[in-house]
């Protein structure tokens, strides 16, 4: 085994349908280390309590886990304080965050809402949603022929009518990574304010969300190493005091009368209810691991096995990869479809030698379309990947016509 990293992962150390598991859908979620479910498990077993609410020594400690995962958000990201992190239970209740609480209350009749065409549906549909309830026109950045979003594109989009830009960091289907700095930069030449879908760039390489100027940062714990139900959006101070809570309840509050209540600071006032903490304890210790491998060496390292999984993919007949091929544009997610063959056989054919990967529109049905196609497999990578994992892949991508008596070639 050429990866130090595998042996902390128990789900990957495992054989499916007698064969060495090779888990090619971190794109999806990714496997959890050891010590991200030490750390759940101990909050569960000796830690639990409801935070922020109770005067005793477990919530108070709680309630220190809760938020110290705040700061540990905060510096990954390289935010400048704590209070611009909010937790959600996922990206799309972030983007619904944003779309709810900004777009239903800041954008007005004739304003333009500009996205990409390779969003996941979670950028995309809630934006339908507030343009169609505030009278705001959703346009779209295109893709040109290598998947890339061109300058002129960018250039043309954005324009004095636009107030709202909110664009994939990295494609979940091509792994494009998009220029986001340029686009963050138009979008605010123009008045506009700039969200970044980080659910595919923040798990994989070194985001300063500062550096980049993004307004806003919306991203997934699942997809870097912690537990489901527990996300974050990013949000500068000064916009986050501006709008108005998304959920209302419990914990959210200052104080209720009977018919009037005031809200809490940021970002507690968008925090309704109570929340995850043990997602927040997975995702402080997920951080730890990823600060610990460097994000230097996550992103080396996909990019390494992304260029192998190309070379070796398109060296078999009847196999298609999608996007560029450009690894300085592209980051450890790899679409491709073999002829005749639709991608859930491909991906059932896989599974049969422990192969997971993904086959479908990846909740990208506007980029389908736009590349005329219904479907794709898509094999992604992260740390516990190897090499192995995708001569595995290439192996048994060679058989996959054959089973369905195409013949060998
Ligand atoms: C680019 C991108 N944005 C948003 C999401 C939504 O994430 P979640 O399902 O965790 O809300 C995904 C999930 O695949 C994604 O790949």
């Amino acid at each position: 085994m050429n990866n130090k990293y595998v042996i902390d992962f128990p789900a990957i150390n495992q054989q499916v349908n007698g064969h060495r598991l090779a888990y090619l859908d971190s794109a999806a979620t990714t496997q959890k280390p050891a010590s991200v479910i030490k750390a759940v498990n101990d909050y569960y077993n000796l830690f639990n309590a409801n935070p922020h609410r109770g005067a005793y020594y477990l919530s108070v400690k709680a309630t220190e886990m809760y938020e110290n995962a705040r700061e540990v958000v905060k510096d990954f990201i390289g935010a400048d304080k704590s209070k611009e992190i909010v937790f959600v239970k996922n990206a799309t209740e972030g983007f619904n965050l944003l779309a709810y609480s900004y777009g239903m209350n800041f954008i007005s009749e004739g304003d333009e809402i500009v996205i990409s065409i390779a969003e996941h549906h979670s950028n995309l549909v809630p934006w339908q949603q507030v343009a169609k309830a505030r009278g705001a026109v959703l346009k779209y950045m295109y893709l040109n022929e290598d998947g890339i979003i061109s300058d002129d594109e960018i250039e043309n989009k954005i324009t004095e009518k636009t107030k709202i830009v909110s664009v994939t960091h990295v494609s979940n289907v091509l792994g494009t990574i998009n220029p986001v700095k340029k686009i963050i930069e138009k979008a605010h030449s123009v008045g506009a304010i700039a969200i970044l879908d980080g659910a595919q760039s923040i798990p994989h390489m070194k985001v300063n969300v500062k550096d980049l100027d993004a307004d806003f940062v919306v991203f997934s714990g699942h997809k870097m190493l912690s537990p489901m139900g527990i996300g974050v959006v990013y949000g500068k101070e000064k916009l986050l005091e501006k709008m108005p809570p998304f959920m209302f309840g419990g914990d959210m509050i200052e104080y209720v009368w009977e018919q009037e209540a005031t809200f809490a600071e940021v970002p507690f006032k968008f925090e309704g209810g109570t929340q995850n903490v043990g997602g927040a304890v997975g995702l402080t210790a997920a951080i730890k691991y990823l600060n610990e491998v460097g994000m230097q060496n996550v992103e080396e390292h996909e990019k390494e096995l992304v260029s192998y999984a190309i070379e070796k993919l398109s060296e078999i007949p009847h196999v298609t990869i999608y996007g560029t091929k450009d690894i300085d544009k592209k980051a450890g997610v790899l679409s491709f479809n073999v002829d005749e063959v639709h991608p859930h056989d491909v991906s059932t054919i896989l599974d049969s030698y422990g192969i997971a990967i993904r086959a479908g529109h990846h909740c990208a049905n506007p980029l389908m379309r736009h590349m005329k196609i219904n479907a794709t497999c898509r094999a992604s990578f992260y740390i516990y990947n190897t090499k192995e994992d995708i001569d595995a892949l290439a192996e048994a991508l060679k058989n996959t016509r054959k089973w369905l008596g195409y013949g060998s070639k």
